[in-house]
């Protein structure tokens, strides 16, 4: 049987139109098909492969960590070099108070750990999070979503969740002396690419401070450089009470941590002792590629390029099929004048070889989110066989 049919037959599938895109082999900008296809990759296997994809470096750290050492004890009983190498870089970088990683494998682990830490820290139970966002799909994480179509076959959800609506200020007076944590995302992503308006983030803080709560920042997508700064809180000038990151974390590999101060995150080993625990978290091998990662962002100018390739992008982007383009540095939602354009617009660019993708939240709208070390003539190509596709669709649905 072939690879595709087994695939198919064995794999569990997440939704009922996979891409099936058999992966032969991936470097740089491009990920290539079994059938000898290349494609440009403008997704990042949603905002993970910020280097590109096997980046030298980071491939040399986890052959190197994987001939060392891979597996010894669950985190948290041996000293493993490559985790508190990276502790260290990381929270030298955030230069914000935020002194202590606990490190998981993944988005949703981080944010269930954060969830708990805020509970467990304040003594109270109730938690905001903001309608539209994705926090990941374990229950806890489930549960902040707004969305009762995703939710509905899941419940009953974890209780005490509450929902405000991002960038609403009125709303900002539901954060109370009984809220443990609010958390969102800087820029919400799975909405299509919300930015914050009028220094909500930091509207959101000031009411957290005064009421005691904890500020959750989901960083998870907009880590690492995505949104133009290293992390997106330092670009809209707030500093959380927690920090969460992971996807483009590893370069590649799975690795996410939370990030607190101290003060915070010691409530973590008692009352009781080993009360949130994991084996694989912060797994050598992944924290070395992790490591890696953060030296090859902070070390080149891949970052403080993204604002200009974002302007590029923007300025090439013009349609009479496209309403609208947010974004926040090289993560865009493109929507489009109809939602009944979106998926046939979609298949007409991957077909064309240019990897783009839905949003979770937004049914008008596509994603752009490229590796960050996407040149100008890549740039340029991909946005190209974005028009060519719209025009096609325009000819052929005779919209004038
Ligand atoms: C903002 C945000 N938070 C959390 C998650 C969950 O991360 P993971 O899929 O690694 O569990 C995602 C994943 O898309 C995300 O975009």
């Amino acid at each position: 049987m072939s690879i595709r049919k087994l695939y198919l037959e064995h794999v569990a599938q997440t939704s009922e139109m996979s891409m099936c895109l058999e992966v032969s082999h991936a470097e740089g900008m491009y990920i290539y098909g079994t059938d000898g296809k290349k494609y440009l990759d403008f997704n990042s296997g949603i905002s993970v492969s910020s280097l590109g994809h096997c980046h030298p470096d980071v491939v040399a750290a986890v052959r190197k960590q994987a001939s060392t050492y891979m597996h010894t004890m669950v985190y948290g009983e041996h000293i493993q070099a490559p985790q508190v190498e990276y502790a260290a870089l990381l929270t030298k970088i955030l230069d914000n108070g935020l002194t202590s990683v606990y490190f998981v494998n993944s988005g949703t682990e981080a944010v269930e750990a954060a969830l708990k830490l805020s509970r467990k820290y304040t003594g109270r139970h109730e938690i905001l999070s903001c309608s539209r966002a994705y926090h990941g799909s374990t229950l806890g994480a489930e549960s902040l979503r707004s969305d009762y179509e995703f939710t509905r076959n899941f419940m009953p959800s974890i209780p005490g969740v509450r929902h405000i609506d991002f960038n609403n200020e009125k709303q900002l007076s539901k954060i109370t002396k009984k809220t443990a944590c609010v958390i969102l995302e800087p820029v919400q992503a799975e909405a299509g690419i919300i930015p914050p308006e009028h220094d909500y983030l930091k509207k959101l803080k000031q009411r957290c401070t005064e009421t005691g709560t904890l500020m959750i920042l989901d960083e998870i997508q907009t880590g690492f450089g995505r949104t133009g700064y290293i992390f997106a809180h330092q670009k809209y000038n707030v500093v959380p009470d927690i920090l969460l990151i992971a996807k483009a974390m590893g370069g590649g590999m799975p690795i996410g941590a939370m990030v607190a101060k101290k003060e915070v995150m010691l409530h973590l080993a008692k009352d009781p002792s080993l009360g949130h625990i994991t084996t694989f978290g912060g797994h050598p091998v992944n924290a070395a590629a992790a490591l890696a990662t953060l030296k090859v962002l902070t070390g080149t100018d891949y970052i403080s390029q993204v604002s200009s390739k974002e302007s590029l992008i923007k300025r090439l982007l013009v349609h009479p099929l496209i309403r609208e383009v947010r974004s926040s540095g090289l993560m865009l939602g493109v929507e489009l004048t109809s939602p009944d354009l979106l998926t046939p617009m979609i298949d007409k660019v991957i077909s064309a070889g240019v990897l783009i993708d839905y949003f979770l939240f937004h049914n008008a709208s596509f994603r752009i989110s490229p590796p960050l070390i996407i040149n100008e003539d890549q740039i340029k190509y991909g946005v190209s066989v974005i028009l060519t596709a719209l025009d096609g669709l325009k000819n052929e649905k005779n919209i004038v």
